[in-house]
């Protein structure tokens, strides 16, 4: 067994402008972006979204929103399913079309899955159900109660509803081949938090669970594991409804796993399948903490730059309705250079960082943000440390570093404009030390939460916002000077867009 293996994936997968290779797109074996099980009973979806008016803002705070949950029942889980994942524009290219989702995703190529295991809930008997997200229904692909097979693959405890997010990897590898894997892990965090905050606009309180036995869940949801994996458990607490109904006897998933193939030639890169494996071992027991403001202490601040405070969230404000945020999120590249980006803005956007970064499932995987500053009003330009223990912003390298970067990033231009870049970066050698291969999913996952946050942040801001997943990895770290065991494993832009 090798010993680091998730610092060997992502060195393996890293970009090096030297050893660029171009990869033709094999457009005749284009990997299906929608899953089907036909013949399972279809339950469709009303797309019309009923809820009382909140903002995206107030999701973001766990706190206020966490309780005293509805009934469950069909229509209330349709509707989460729906906010978690919703096609909401199209757009043609030589090769066909796309259809957008509210969720961002490398390539727009969208390999993760939505299932939920259910125990019967009133319009709903106990069953697995996959979510079809064109044509919204979820279609019953196996009945019974399968949750005592998960609680017992994961750790017990009394949750009722369980969703699983899976990942298929021939959808983003037929693409992007070794470096897939991360783009896999970023895309599930990415639906992790939409669900996640979809859960939260109806009171609902989640937990997520990375650390599940891989075989056993994978067996639950019948797939095809060289192609697909479960990568998040979302667990789900509710009362449910008295046992009025017989048990359904758990139906056999034979003939299931073909549903994992979504292209006539499927190639299997082995890095992946590597890297996979090696992260499917459990977290190491006792787990450590990783010491994030450590990193910074390697760093010496500016001279006479005073910390900035960073200011208590936003709360309420009407521009920020959730659904219409996640309707109107994209990506957004027209950046303009001269309109410099709101310090209050900026103190949102720093704000929608600091508290999840802070908070101790993140923090404890090392995950480090950095700010790259351009062009923010009242602020110098800079590479700023977000520090987590009295949360601060802090300057530890003055000069305009975006141009830089964007040479970093694959010469991805028009980054040099943004007001904004958000880093977020760990050590991947502390973290496997600390808690094993599997790390490496739990802080991918942490960076693609992050960066869908940002996304509708941005969005109810009125700003544009775009993740990049594709860099040169050693020189993106160098442009910033960072210590060669940095690993940078994302980064978003924000900032003023051309209207
Ligand atoms: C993990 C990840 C990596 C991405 N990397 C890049 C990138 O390097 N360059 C870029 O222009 N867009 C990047 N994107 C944005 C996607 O291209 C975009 O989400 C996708 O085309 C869907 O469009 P939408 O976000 O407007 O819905 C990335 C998105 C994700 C989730």
């Amino acid at each position: 067994m090798m010993q680091n293996p998730a610092l060997h994936y992502h060195q393996l997968s890293s970009y090096e402008r030297s050893k660029m290779d171009s990869h033709a797109l094999d457009w005749e074996n284009e990997p299906s972006v929608y899953k089907e099980y036909p013949g399972g009973e279809v339950f469709p979806i009303p797309l019309e979204v009923k809820m009382p008016p909140v903002s995206v803002f107030e999701l973001f705070q766990p706190q206020l929103r966490e309780e005293n949950p509805p009934p469950l029942s069909f229509d209330l889980l349709g509707q989460i399913m729906l906010l978690a994942e919703m096609l909401t524009g199209r757009a043609r290219h030589a090769n066909g079309e796309i259809w957008f989702r509210s969720v961002a995703s490398a390539g727009a190529l969208y390999p993760c899955e939505l299932y939920v295991a259910c125990p019967g809930i009133a319009g709903l008997s106990a069953g697995l159900y996959h979510y079809r997200v064109k044509k919204p229904a979820l279609v019953q692909i196996r009945t019974g109660n399968l949750l005592p097979e998960l609680f017992e693959a994961s750790a017990p405890d009394e949750s009722r509803l369980v969703f699983l997010v899976s990942a298929i990897f021939f959808r983003s590898s037929w693409k992007y081949r070794d470096r897939a894997y991360r783009y896999h892990l970023l895309d599930s965090g990415h639906l992790l938090e939409n669900l996640l905050l979809a859960l939260r606009a109806f009171s609902f309180a989640a937990q997520v669970e990375s650390n599940f036995d891989d075989q056993r869940v994978n067996d639950v949801l019948a797939v095809d594991s060289r192609r697909e994996a479960c990568l998040a458990l979302v667990r789900v607490p509710f009362t449910p409804p008295a046992a009025t109904e017989t048990a359904v006897p758990l139906s056999p998933a034979d003939g299931l796993s073909r549903r994992s193939q979504v292209a006539a030639r499927e190639k299997f890169y082995e890095t992946i399948q590597q890297i996979h494996q090696a992260t499917s071992s459990s977290l190491l027991s006792g787990r450590k903490k990783v010491p994030v403001d450590d990193f910074w202490s390697r760093y010496r601040p500016v001279a006479g730059q005073s910390d900035k405070e960073i200011a208590p969230p936003v709360t309420v404000n009407e521009v920020c309705s959730y659904p219409d945020v996640l309707l109107h999120r994209r990506s957004r590249r027209n950046f303009v250079s001269d309109e410099p980006l709101s310090t209050s803005s900026f103190h949102v956007v720093i704000s929608l960082v600091a508290e999840a970064v802070a908070s101790p499932s993140f923090a404890s995987l090392g995950l480090t943000c950095g700010f790259l500053v351009g062009s923010v009003a009242g602020t110098e330009p800079g590479f700023y440390a977000l520090k987590t223990a009295d949360q601060s912003l802090t300057l530890v390298a003055a000069g305009n570093f975006l141009s830089h970067m964007a040479h970093a990033c694959l010469d991805q231009r028009w980054l040099g404009k943004a007001a904004v870049h958000i880093l977020l970066f760990t050590d991947l050698t502390a973290l496997e030390n600390a808690v094993g291969a599997r790390g490496y999913r739990d802080v991918m996952l942490a960076a693609g939460r992050l960066g869908q946050r940002l996304y509708l942040g941005a969005a109810a801001l009125e700003l544009g916002c775009c993740a990049v997943g594709a860099f040169y990895d050693r020189e993106a770290v160098e442009v910033l000077e960072l210590p060669e065991s940095t690993n940078l494993l994302y980064l978003l832009a924000v900032g003023p867009v051309k209207k």
